[in-house]
């Protein structure tokens, strides 16, 4: 037997102003997203943006619903919808970001498993890792240049 360990990297930025151009932009486009989310339920509001390899940019946030898990996330709206519009085209960013109605969101805020999942089949789709990057309502930013970098031991369609 061998013990052996997963690296995590991940770029920390002390706040937006040090991101370079393009991802701060992006980022911007998420926090505004957060105005048009649907958090009817938890009262956590999550934008996402979206940047493509034609250029689009993709905005979206979290819907809830009366039967909580009927919801979705702003990550999977935002990836779905992008790849609805624009199918094939590859994905090369995911911004993401939330403010809540109950307390200040001064850390930044990791995508969940599911989220996760689909960032998987969007990467592989896309052919080039996928850049996530996430951060509170205000604060420190993270950015991972892969999913694996958020995800070990990924589920692809080479198991099936
Ligand atoms: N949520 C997201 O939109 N993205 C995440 O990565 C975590 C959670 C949403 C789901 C739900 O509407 C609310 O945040 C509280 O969990």
């Amino acid at each position: 037997m061998k013990k052996e360990q997963f690296v995590c990297p991940y770029e920390l930025y002390e706040n937006e102003q040090e991101l370079d151009r393009q991802d701060a932009e992006l980022l911007r486009l998420a926090h505004e997203a957060t105005a048009k989310a649907y958090a009817h339920y938890s009262g956590f509001r999550v934008g996402a943006a979206v940047r493509m390899a034609n250029g689009q940019i993709v905005t979206g946030c979290n819907i809830e619903n009366a039967a909580y898990p009927s919801g979705l996330c702003a990550e999977r709206v935002t990836l779905f919808s992008a790849q609805a519009q624009y199918p094939g085209v590859a994905v090369e960013a995911i911004a993401v970001t939330a403010h809540s109605e109950h307390a200040l969101v001064d850390e930044p805020i990791a995508p969940c498993g599911a989220c996760r999942q689909v960032m998987v089949e969007v990467e592989q789709l896309s052919k080039r890792p996928l850049r996530i990057i996430c951060q509170g309502q205000v604060g420190p930013v993270m950015a991972f240049d892969g999913i694996e970098s958020l995800m070990p031991f990924i589920f692809v369609d080479k198991f099936l």
